[in-house]
């Protein structure tokens, strides 16, 4: 870590991705493995590599396209990761402030995350739609932590809402209008890359977690720290390991994500369209 994270740090990028576009946006979506076509939909986008936004983090996972794009979405002004930042890839904690942190500098109000999940609640069953009311995350450290940065929120600071209600509130209603049948549940945040062993399942379903996955929490702590709104959506790609007599794949989470890709895009359409 050789520079510090400091306002001017998180500024020039924001700078550099303002003098690219003549509008500020509204919302940030960060889109979840195989989650991420929502993004082909945005209108009059103005796409950056993120290699070319100075100080910006740089994808790791080949798949991953590293671009930012921005431009309309439901009628309202987005900014859209293609390609997110894991711990498990090698970055520390501090590092995965940056995304959500150059967003607030952005203008962006509210923050949608949306991530691929395990199921650990057994009343749950692969292709739900989970909306996040409250997280867990037992292990690794806080992305705000080092020197506070203070132009961004104090350094101690409140966890209660962190998945604004209202935009809780919102969902259910697009879900209900839709038919679909949403859950809401805590996510349980595992640092990963290896899956959960069946017995670390049976403690998370213990200490309260419904699903489990390697996303979302950092941006979620990095949101709050600046008071900005959340919205977490998890899709359930799988039963958590142990929970059906069958080991735990990438294909079938991959298969998930693509079998309900559709419903999840119109969902969060509708969604952002009310927010
Ligand atoms: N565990 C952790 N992360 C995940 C899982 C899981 O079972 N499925 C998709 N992401």
């Amino acid at each position: 870590m050789a520079k510090s994270f400091n306002y001017e740090f998180y500024k020039e990028s924001a700078d550099f991705i303002l003098s690219k576009v003549d509008f500020k946006p509204q919302i940030a979506l960060i889109l979840g493995s195989c989650l991420g076509s929502l993004s082909e939909e945005i209108e009059n986008k103005i796409i950056i590599k993120y290699e070319d936004i100075p100080n910006f983090l740089v994808s790791t996972v080949d798949s991953h396209a590293g671009e930012l794009i921005l431009g309309e979405l439901a009628g309202k002004k987005v900014v859209c990761m293609s390609g997110r930042f894991h711990f498990y890839e090698g970055y520390d904690f501090e590092q995965l402030a940056q995304p959500i942190r150059v967003f607030k500098l952005l203008g962006v109000e509210t923050v949608v995350l949306t991530n691929a999940a395990g199921a650990v609640n057994v009343s749950y069953r692969t292709g739900d739609i989970m909306i996040i009311k409250d997280h867990i995350k037992l292990m690794g450290a806080s992305p705000v932590r080092g020197p506070n940065v203070a132009e961004f929120g104090p350094r101690f600071f409140d966890m209660s809402d962190a998945y604004t209600e209202e935009l809780r509130e919102i969902a259910k209603n697009v879900a209900a209008e839709q038919e679909l049948n949403i859950r809401e549940g805590v996510y349980f945040y595992w640092s990963g890359p290896q899956f959960e062993t069946p017995a670390e399942i049976r403690a998370i379903r213990i200490l309260g977690g419904d699903a489990v996955g390697m996303s979302t929490v950092t941006e979620a702590i990095t949101a709050a720290h600046c008071e900005m709104k959340v919205l977490g959506l998890s899709l359930m790609t799988n039963m958590a390991a142990g929970v059906l007599d069958q080991p735990l794949t990438t294909d079938e989470v991959d298969e998930t994500a693509q079998k309900s890709a559709d419903s999840f895009k119109k969902l969060l359409r509708d969604i952002i369209a009310r927010i």
